[in-house]
Protein backbone atom coordinates (compact mmCIF):
# COMPACT_ATOMS: atom_id res chain seq x y z
CA UNK A 1 0.00 0.00 0.00
CA UNK A 2 1.10 3.31 -0.75
CA UNK A 3 1.99 5.63 2.63
CA UNK A 4 -0.21 8.60 2.82
CA UNK A 5 1.92 11.95 1.76
CA UNK A 6 2.51 13.08 5.61
CA UNK A 7 3.78 9.68 6.62
CA UNK A 8 6.12 9.59 3.04
CA UNK A 9 6.96 13.92 4.22
CA UNK A 10 8.03 12.84 7.66
CA UNK A 11 9.96 9.56 6.58
CA UNK A 12 12.34 11.72 4.17
CA UNK A 13 12.26 14.88 6.25
CA UNK A 14 13.81 12.76 9.65
CA UNK A 15 15.95 10.55 6.71
CA UNK A 16 17.47 14.06 5.81
CA UNK A 17 18.15 15.22 9.40
CA UNK A 18 20.09 11.91 9.89
CA UNK A 19 21.77 12.27 6.75
CA UNK A 20 22.77 16.34 6.52
CA UNK A 21 24.06 15.64 10.56
CA UNK A 22 26.23 13.13 9.10
CA UNK A 23 27.36 14.86 6.20
CA UNK A 24 28.08 18.18 8.12
CA UNK A 25 31.74 18.35 10.01
CA UNK A 26 31.41 17.39 13.66
CA UNK A 27 30.66 21.07 15.94
CA UNK A 28 33.98 19.95 17.84
CA UNK A 29 35.93 19.51 15.21
CA UNK A 30 38.17 22.46 14.48
CA UNK A 31 37.67 25.19 14.09
CA UNK A 32 34.86 24.72 16.00
CA UNK A 33 33.23 27.48 16.22
CA UNK A 34 32.61 27.69 12.23
CA UNK A 35 31.12 24.12 12.41
CA UNK A 36 28.71 24.83 15.41
CA UNK A 37 27.31 27.55 13.46
CA UNK A 38 27.04 25.38 10.22
CA UNK A 39 25.19 22.92 12.34
CA UNK A 40 23.17 25.81 13.44
CA UNK A 41 21.92 27.02 9.80
CA UNK A 42 21.38 23.48 8.47
CA UNK A 43 19.71 21.04 10.82
CA UNK A 44 16.59 21.20 13.15
CA UNK A 45 14.36 23.29 11.36
CA UNK A 46 12.78 24.30 7.86
CA UNK A 47 10.70 22.59 5.64
CA UNK A 48 13.21 20.66 3.55
CA UNK A 49 11.05 21.19 0.55
CA UNK A 50 13.71 21.02 -1.73
CA UNK A 51 15.16 17.47 -0.46
CA UNK A 52 11.28 16.41 -0.60
CA UNK A 53 11.34 17.64 -4.97
CA UNK A 54 14.40 15.56 -5.60
CA UNK A 55 12.74 12.49 -3.82
CA UNK A 56 9.35 13.02 -5.19
CA UNK A 57 11.74 13.21 -8.88
CA UNK A 58 13.62 10.34 -8.19
CA UNK A 59 10.88 8.13 -7.07
CA UNK A 60 9.65 8.22 -10.97
CA UNK A 61 12.56 6.37 -12.36
CA UNK A 62 13.58 4.64 -9.10
CA UNK A 63 16.61 6.13 -8.15
CA UNK A 64 19.91 4.92 -5.95
CA UNK A 65 18.69 5.73 -2.61
CA UNK A 66 22.38 7.33 -1.58
CA UNK A 67 22.72 9.13 -4.78
CA UNK A 68 19.31 10.97 -3.89
CA UNK A 69 20.19 11.83 -0.61
CA UNK A 70 23.28 13.03 -1.41
CA UNK A 71 21.66 15.14 -4.21
CA UNK A 72 18.61 16.40 -1.52
CA UNK A 73 21.42 17.13 0.91
CA UNK A 74 23.40 19.57 -1.38
CA UNK A 75 20.47 21.38 -2.67
CA UNK A 76 19.35 21.79 0.78
CA UNK A 77 22.90 23.22 1.96
CA UNK A 78 22.92 25.63 -0.84
CA UNK A 79 19.95 26.74 0.25
CA UNK A 80 20.52 27.13 3.79
CA UNK A 81 24.08 29.42 2.72
CA UNK A 82 21.40 31.61 1.29
CA UNK A 83 18.97 32.07 3.81
CA UNK A 84 21.86 32.74 6.14
CA UNK A 85 23.25 35.12 3.67
CA UNK A 86 20.03 36.72 2.55
CA UNK A 87 19.20 37.44 6.41
CA UNK A 88 22.66 39.38 6.88
CA UNK A 89 22.91 42.92 7.68
CA UNK A 90 23.95 44.00 4.49
CA UNK A 91 20.89 41.77 2.46
CA UNK A 92 17.43 41.52 4.49
CA UNK A 93 18.76 42.72 7.77
CA UNK A 94 16.23 40.06 9.45
CA UNK A 95 17.17 38.62 13.02
CA UNK A 96 14.36 35.58 13.31
CA UNK A 97 15.06 32.56 10.85
CA UNK A 98 13.09 28.96 11.48
CA UNK A 99 12.17 29.92 14.72
CA UNK A 100 16.03 31.14 15.77
CA UNK A 101 18.00 33.64 15.61
CA UNK A 102 19.97 34.02 12.40
CA UNK A 103 23.32 33.42 12.31
CA UNK A 104 24.55 37.05 12.58
CA UNK A 105 22.77 37.08 15.44
CA UNK A 106 23.60 33.84 16.83
CA UNK A 107 27.14 34.16 16.29
CA UNK A 108 28.42 37.22 14.27
CA UNK A 109 28.69 38.34 11.02
CA UNK A 110 31.82 36.84 9.61
CA UNK A 111 30.89 33.61 11.21
CA UNK A 112 27.34 34.27 9.02
CA UNK A 113 29.65 35.30 6.14
CA UNK A 114 31.96 31.71 6.27
CA UNK A 115 29.42 29.60 6.76
CA UNK A 116 27.59 30.29 3.48
CA UNK A 117 30.99 30.19 2.02
CA UNK A 118 31.92 26.89 3.65
CA UNK A 119 28.14 25.39 2.91
CA UNK A 120 28.42 25.68 -0.71
CA UNK A 121 31.89 23.55 -0.93
CA UNK A 122 30.27 21.28 1.44
CA UNK A 123 27.38 21.12 -1.21
CA UNK A 124 29.69 19.98 -4.17
CA UNK A 125 31.81 18.21 -1.78
CA UNK A 126 28.39 16.13 -0.51
CA UNK A 127 26.94 15.44 -4.32
CA UNK A 128 30.20 14.73 -5.87
CA UNK A 129 30.99 11.63 -3.20
CA UNK A 130 27.60 10.32 -5.07
CA UNK A 131 29.66 7.35 -6.30
CA UNK A 132 26.80 4.70 -7.55
CA UNK A 133 26.22 7.74 -10.36
CA UNK A 134 28.19 6.82 -13.92
CA UNK A 135 30.71 9.79 -13.46
CA UNK A 136 29.36 11.60 -16.87
CA UNK A 137 26.26 12.02 -15.67
CA UNK A 138 27.54 12.61 -12.19
CA UNK A 139 29.45 15.41 -13.31
CA UNK A 140 26.06 17.02 -15.76
CA UNK A 141 24.30 17.16 -11.97
CA UNK A 142 27.22 18.97 -10.62
CA UNK A 143 27.80 21.41 -13.40
CA UNK A 144 24.03 22.27 -13.17
CA UNK A 145 23.72 22.62 -9.40
CA UNK A 146 26.97 25.33 -9.80
CA UNK A 147 24.31 26.99 -12.88
CA UNK A 148 21.65 27.24 -10.18
CA UNK A 149 23.43 28.73 -7.46
CA UNK A 150 25.80 30.81 -9.46
CA UNK A 151 24.87 34.40 -10.97
CA UNK A 152 22.49 33.15 -13.64
CA UNK A 153 20.30 31.27 -11.20
CA UNK A 154 19.80 32.05 -7.45
CA UNK A 155 22.88 34.83 -6.71
CA UNK A 156 21.49 36.33 -9.62
CA UNK A 157 18.35 36.89 -8.29
CA UNK A 158 19.58 38.15 -4.84
CA UNK A 159 21.44 40.46 -6.86
CA UNK A 160 18.25 41.51 -8.93
CA UNK A 161 16.36 41.81 -4.93
CA UNK A 162 18.62 44.25 -3.77
CA UNK A 163 19.08 46.53 -6.75
CA UNK A 164 15.07 46.29 -6.72
CA UNK A 165 14.26 47.70 -3.39
CA UNK A 166 11.42 50.89 -4.09
CA UNK A 167 11.03 50.23 -7.58
CA UNK A 168 7.71 49.16 -9.47
CA UNK A 169 9.00 46.18 -11.67
CA UNK A 170 6.49 44.81 -14.24
CA UNK A 171 5.39 41.42 -14.16
CA UNK A 172 8.11 39.97 -16.41
CA UNK A 173 10.81 41.41 -14.06
CA UNK A 174 9.40 40.21 -11.31
CA UNK A 175 8.31 37.34 -12.47
CA UNK A 176 12.28 36.91 -13.42
CA UNK A 177 13.85 37.87 -10.41
CA UNK A 178 11.51 35.19 -8.79
CA UNK A 179 12.54 32.53 -11.16
CA UNK A 180 16.09 33.06 -10.45
CA UNK A 181 16.29 34.48 -6.54
CA UNK A 182 13.55 31.00 -5.57
CA UNK A 183 12.52 28.87 -9.03
CA UNK A 184 16.75 28.06 -10.10
CA UNK A 185 17.25 25.94 -6.81
CA UNK A 186 13.69 24.81 -7.05
CA UNK A 187 14.04 23.44 -10.76
CA UNK A 188 17.89 22.06 -9.93
CA UNK A 189 15.67 19.55 -7.07
CA UNK A 190 13.52 18.50 -9.26
CA UNK A 191 15.99 17.79 -12.57
CA UNK A 192 18.88 16.25 -10.22
CA UNK A 193 16.21 13.97 -8.40
CA UNK A 194 15.30 12.65 -11.69
CA UNK A 195 18.94 12.67 -12.91
CA UNK A 196 19.92 10.61 -10.17
CA UNK A 197 18.07 7.53 -11.57
CA UNK A 198 18.36 7.42 -15.24
CA UNK A 199 19.83 9.94 -18.28
CA UNK A 200 17.20 11.86 -19.20
CA UNK A 201 15.48 12.20 -22.58
CA UNK A 202 14.43 15.08 -24.44
CA UNK A 203 10.67 15.17 -23.82
CA UNK A 204 10.99 14.12 -19.81
CA UNK A 205 13.11 16.78 -19.54
CA UNK A 206 11.18 19.32 -20.95
CA UNK A 207 8.24 17.80 -19.22
CA UNK A 208 10.09 17.88 -15.91
CA UNK A 209 11.10 21.66 -16.68
CA UNK A 210 7.19 22.61 -17.33
CA UNK A 211 6.35 21.22 -13.78
CA UNK A 212 9.20 22.95 -11.70
CA UNK A 213 9.19 26.21 -13.57
CA UNK A 214 5.52 26.57 -12.06
CA UNK A 215 5.96 25.42 -8.53
CA UNK A 216 9.33 27.43 -8.81
CA UNK A 217 7.47 30.37 -9.28
CA UNK A 218 4.50 29.06 -7.22
CA UNK A 219 7.03 29.25 -4.08
CA UNK A 220 7.37 32.84 -4.07
CA UNK A 221 4.26 33.82 -4.99
CA UNK A 222 3.13 31.85 -2.04
CA UNK A 223 6.38 33.31 -0.12
CA UNK A 224 5.28 36.92 -0.81
CA UNK A 225 1.48 36.30 0.26
CA UNK A 226 2.81 34.47 3.68
CA UNK A 227 5.15 37.63 4.32
CA UNK A 228 1.87 40.10 3.97
CA UNK A 229 -0.78 37.89 5.51
CA UNK A 230 1.02 35.21 8.12
CA UNK A 231 2.49 36.10 11.67
CA UNK A 232 6.31 35.97 12.46
CA UNK A 233 5.22 32.63 15.50
CA UNK A 234 3.75 30.79 12.62
CA UNK A 235 6.48 31.49 9.51
CA UNK A 236 9.49 31.11 11.78
CA UNK A 237 10.40 34.09 10.19
CA UNK A 238 10.23 38.13 10.20
CA UNK A 239 6.30 38.83 8.57
CA UNK A 240 5.37 42.02 7.23
CA UNK A 241 9.75 42.15 6.18
CA UNK A 242 8.81 42.82 2.34
CA UNK A 243 6.68 45.86 3.12
CA UNK A 244 8.71 47.37 5.81
CA UNK A 245 11.85 47.38 3.22
CA UNK A 246 9.88 48.49 0.39
CA UNK A 247 10.64 45.21 -1.69
CA UNK A 248 8.33 45.06 -5.17
CA UNK A 249 6.96 41.93 -4.26
CA UNK A 250 3.55 39.78 -6.15
CA UNK A 251 1.61 41.08 -3.58
CA UNK A 252 2.65 44.79 -3.89
CA UNK A 253 2.38 44.97 -7.62
CA UNK A 254 -0.21 42.36 -8.42
CA UNK A 255 -2.77 42.75 -5.06
CA UNK A 256 -3.23 39.97 -2.80
CA UNK A 257 -6.54 37.90 -3.69
CA UNK A 258 -4.67 38.09 -7.84
CA UNK A 259 -1.81 36.81 -5.72
CA UNK A 260 -3.31 33.63 -4.36
CA UNK A 261 -5.34 33.41 -8.06
CA UNK A 262 -2.24 33.46 -9.50
CA UNK A 263 -0.38 30.21 -7.39
CA UNK A 264 -3.53 28.38 -7.75
CA UNK A 265 -3.50 28.82 -11.80
CA UNK A 266 0.27 27.81 -11.40
CA UNK A 267 -0.64 24.11 -9.27
CA UNK A 268 -2.83 23.16 -11.98
CA UNK A 269 -0.12 24.16 -14.56
CA UNK A 270 2.09 22.03 -12.07
CA UNK A 271 -0.05 19.14 -12.14
CA UNK A 272 -0.86 18.90 -16.01
CA UNK A 273 3.01 19.18 -16.83
CA UNK A 274 3.06 15.76 -15.10
CA UNK A 275 0.19 14.18 -17.38
CA UNK A 276 3.16 12.18 -19.30
CA UNK A 277 4.41 10.47 -15.75
CA UNK A 278 1.47 8.97 -14.88
CA UNK A 279 1.16 7.06 -11.39
CA UNK A 280 4.51 7.26 -10.62
CA UNK A 281 4.46 11.04 -10.03
CA UNK A 282 2.22 11.58 -7.26
CA UNK A 283 4.41 12.44 -4.61
CA UNK A 284 5.36 15.67 -7.21
CA UNK A 285 1.48 16.42 -7.54
CA UNK A 286 1.04 16.44 -3.56
CA UNK A 287 4.52 18.73 -3.66
CA UNK A 288 2.78 21.17 -5.78
CA UNK A 289 -0.35 21.00 -3.73
CA UNK A 290 1.81 21.66 -0.42
CA UNK A 291 3.69 24.50 -2.05
CA UNK A 292 0.63 26.50 -3.13
CA UNK A 293 -1.56 25.69 0.01
CA UNK A 294 1.32 25.60 2.89
CA UNK A 295 0.50 28.03 5.78
CA UNK A 296 4.13 28.83 6.43
C1 LIG B 1 12.51 30.58 2.18
O1 LIG B 1 12.55 29.26 1.77
C2 LIG B 1 13.21 31.45 1.22
C3 LIG B 1 12.70 31.37 -0.14
C4 LIG B 1 13.43 30.87 -1.08
C5 LIG B 1 11.38 31.88 -0.45
P1 LIG B 1 11.73 28.13 2.51
O2 LIG B 1 10.32 28.61 2.76
O3 LIG B 1 11.89 26.85 1.80
O4 LIG B 1 12.47 28.07 3.93
P2 LIG B 1 12.70 26.84 4.92
O5 LIG B 1 13.78 26.00 4.31
O6 LIG B 1 11.41 26.10 5.09
O7 LIG B 1 13.16 27.50 6.19
C1 LIG C 1 14.98 34.77 -0.38
O1 LIG C 1 13.84 35.48 -0.67
C2 LIG C 1 15.42 33.89 -1.47
C3 LIG C 1 16.73 33.32 -1.12
C4 LIG C 1 17.19 33.17 0.10
C5 LIG C 1 17.56 32.90 -2.21
P1 LIG C 1 13.22 36.20 0.60
O2 LIG C 1 14.13 37.25 1.13
O3 LIG C 1 11.82 36.58 0.27
O4 LIG C 1 13.18 34.99 1.64
P2 LIG C 1 12.67 35.11 3.12
O5 LIG C 1 11.26 35.63 3.06
O6 LIG C 1 13.60 36.00 3.86
O7 LIG C 1 12.71 33.68 3.60
MG1 LIG D 1 15.64 38.40 0.41
MG1 LIG E 1 14.64 37.61 3.23
MG1 LIG F 1 10.12 36.38 1.55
Amino acid sequence: MTASFQDWMKTVQAGMEQDLASYLPAADAVPAKLHAAMRYAVLDGGKRVRPLLVHAAGALFGADAQALSRAAAALEMIHAYSLVHDDMPCMDDDALRRGKPTVHVAYDEATALLVGDALQAQAFSVLAHAEALPPARLVGMLRLLADAAGSAGMCGGQAIDLDSVGLSLTLEQLERMHQLKTGALLRASVVLGAMAGKDLTQAELAALHAYARAIGLAFQVVDDVLDATADSATLGKTAGKDAADNKPTYVSILGLEPSIALAEKLRQEAHAALTPFGEQALRLRELADLIVQRKA
